[in-house]
């Protein structure tokens, strides 16, 4: 048994050396700033939580990964594992309380439990008028604008690790992520990657929540944010384009996890994702294995670049 199942993931933590250049990242990926301080921007979704990304003034660096506590007393658990902190009030906007753990690679993971929640923001997309349901859009002309996409929520953390085997097994001890795929190379005991998503039992959640690559370096692949629909990743990415930001790999649609995908980099080299439209499956559905290779690319799209494989942003 794991010691808690994390109930939801809640941002990703960077190091950035200029945060006004980071806004603008962010806010051109399609984030909303949700509070910034002296040494801290806080960046929000269009869904509830106070932020889903944090980027504190320093040197750049991957601080770590956020995940939301369902319970207090899962707090609590996990205060008692070696080398937690205790429970501490988190001194930032949106505030709550939380418990720093280590993971294998030495990257900081918080589990947080009373972050503040905000209105949501209101964003009317249009139905889309195809199949066998091509009058959803009736009488409705599909009018969307130009500009940057509008992020949903976080929705999935990947890391790259020299200590595959011991990291992976801490994630899924600690936080009681469930495995959706593994794949191999060469003998089926090689993994070398694995997809892994939240258990909420009978409650269906995204294909994978964390993603975990065998490398010879330790770090972060990518930050993955759910974006509003597959046009508003095609108008973000034009958006993005237009300013000249780095572009790591797509669009296309994966295979593992079936998301519509586009990868960008942030002013220091670390990877955002935009995605749509993934598999979503509940307990139910047992763990599988698979071999990498041709099977494992996805129906259409760029195949993966090869400087995005074992990615790593320290
Ligand atoms: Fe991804």
């Amino acid at each position: 048994m794991p010691v808690i199942k994390a109930f939801d993931l809640a941002y990703g933590r960077l190091r950035s050396p200029d945060l006004d250049k980071e806004e603008e990242f962010l806010t051109d990926f399609g984030m909303v700033r949700a509070d910034r301080t002296r040494t801290a921007l806080y960046m929000r979704g269009t869904d509830a939580p106070h932020h889903i990304h944090v980027t504190e003034l320093g040197e750049p660096r991957y601080v770590g990964i956020a995940v939301h506590a369902a319970s207090l007393e899962d707090l609590e658990k996990l205060s008692r594992v070696e080398g937690a902190s205790s429970i501490e009030d988190i001194d930032e906007p949106g505030g709550g309380k939380r418990v720093r753990l280590t993971d294998p690679d030495g990257y900081q993971v918080e589990v947080v439990h009373g972050m503040a929640m905000l209105p949501p923001i209101a964003l009317s997309r249009p139905a889309v008028n195809s199949g066998n349901d091509k009058y959803r859009r009736k009488g409705e002309l599909f009018r969307i604008p130009r500009g940057p996409s509008h992020i949903k929520r976080f929705g999935h953390f990947v890391i790259a690790s020299k200590n595959f085997d011991k990291t992976l097994g801490w994630y899924r001890e600690m936080l009681g992520f469930r495995c959706s795929d593994d794949f191999y190379s060469g003998e089926k005991g090689n993994v070398v990657g694995s997809f892994n998503r939240l258990d909420r039992g009978e409650d269906y959640v995204d294909h994978h929540a964390f993603f975990c690559i065998r490398s010879d370096k330790s770090g972060l692949n990518h930050l993955s944010y759910e974006a509003a629909d597959i046009d508003d990743i095609m108008v973000g990415h034009e958006h993005l384009a237009a300013k000249g930001y780095g572009h790591m790999w797509g669009i296309g649609r994966h295979m593992i996890g079936s998301q519509f995908f586009d990868y960008w980099i942030d002013p220091w080299g670390r990877v955002h994702e935009h995605w749509a439209d993934t598999d979503v499956l509940n307990a139910a559905t047992p763990p599988n294995l698979m071999e990498r290779g041709p099977g494992t690319a996805g129906p259409w799209g760029q195949p993966i670049p090869q400087k995005f494989m074992g990615y790593a942003s320290p």
